[in-house]
Order: C-alpha cells, then sequence, then structure tokens
C-alpha cells in the first residue's frame, strides 16, 4: 500500500483552529473511508497550553457540526518538516514562526502552506484567530476549515485516483 500522507495542522495554541482543522479533516476522510491512507495532527507555534484538550467553545461549535474533537495539545517542532508532507498555517504569523523552524530541520521535505490558499469558496487569505471573540468566530474557523479540507481531498483524490 502506498504511504500514509501526513498533514499538520498548526496555529498558535493548538487549542482552537489546528485542532479542529486535524478533526474536520479525520471526519471527511472517515466518512469517505480513506482513514489508513492519511496521518493527521496538529501543533503550536506557542507552548502555552501543552497537553490541553481543544478549548470547550471550539469542541461545541465543531459538535454542533456532528465533528468530535480529539487529542491534545503540543508544541511544533523542527523534526516535524522532515516527518510530514503538508504543514497547513492557519494564519501569517504562524507562517512566519513555522519558517523560522524549519530553518532548524536539517532535511525539511513538508511543503508548508497558509491553509486558506486551500479554499475554493472563502475569499479570506488566513483563519481568524477565534480565542477572543465570539461564537460567531468559532463557526467562521469552520466554515474555512470545512472548505480547505473538502477542497483538499478533492484534489487529492484526483491524484491518487481513489
Ligand atoms: P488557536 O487560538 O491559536 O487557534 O489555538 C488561541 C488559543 C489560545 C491563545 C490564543 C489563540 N492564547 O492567547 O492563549
Amino acid at each position: 500500500m502506498a504511504q500514509p500522507t501526513r498533514l499538520l495542522f498548526v496555529c498558535l495554541g493548538n487549542i482552537c483552529r489546528s485542532p479542529s482543522g486535524e478533526n474536520v479533516m479525520r471526519h471527511l476522510i472517515e466518512e469517505e473511508s480513506l482513514t489508513d491512507a492519511f496521518e493527521l495532527d496538529s501543533a503550536g507555534t506557542a507552548g502555552w497550553h501543552i497537553g490541553k484538550s481543544p478549548d470547550s467553545r471550539m469542541t461545541a461549535a465543531a459538535l454542533g457540526r456532528g465533528i468530535e474533537m480529539k487529542g491534545r495539545a503540543r508544541q511544533v517542532k523542527a523534526t516535524d518538516f522532515a516527518t510530514f508532507d503538508y504543514i497547513f498555517a492557519m494564519d501569517r504569523s504562524n507562517y512566519e514562526d513555522l519558517i523560522e523552524v524549519k530553518s532548524q530541520c536539517e532535511t525539511p521535505s513538508a511543503k508548508l502552506q497558509l491553509f486558506c490558499e486551500l479554499c475554493e469558496e472563502h475569499e479570506e487569505k488566513e483563519v481568524p484567530d477565534p480565542y477572543y471573540g465570539g461564537p460567531e468566530g468559532f463557526e467562521k474557523v469552520l466554515d474555512l476549515l470545512e472548505d480547505g479540507c473538502a477542497s483538499f481531498l478533492r484534489d487529492w483524490r484526483k491524484e491518487n485516483e481513489r
């Protein structure tokens, strides 16, 4: 069997946006019976919330769409650039921080990309940080993630003929 495609979603704290990216994608690949074809994870550029579960507001919003939130926060590390095929940054600040992390990896092979480049139905360039805002921010995060993840999967299917 072909090697799994390895995707890492990265935001600042790894308790709102990136665990949602990971779990939205997991939900989609489970629906499409593609779980063996992928390895998914998420991480934060900051280490503030290491070991914590996803934010309860984010978890509730995801559950409202039938998406279960799993995982514990961790900080991104240089070797992630050698382990993953794609690393998706939620915003430009994450992207800039990831370029610095990548520079510490001896054999970086991951493709680093702003997540919103995947989106087909949204014009936004970044997934906005919902942490200090109201409930609509968490819904916006999910709108963008569902769009980008579905679009990635469509393209992946074309390339992998499944
Ligand atoms: P995330 O959201 O980067 O999407 O996980 C945040 C979580 C926590 C904080 C900021 C953003 N914080 O300041 O603790």
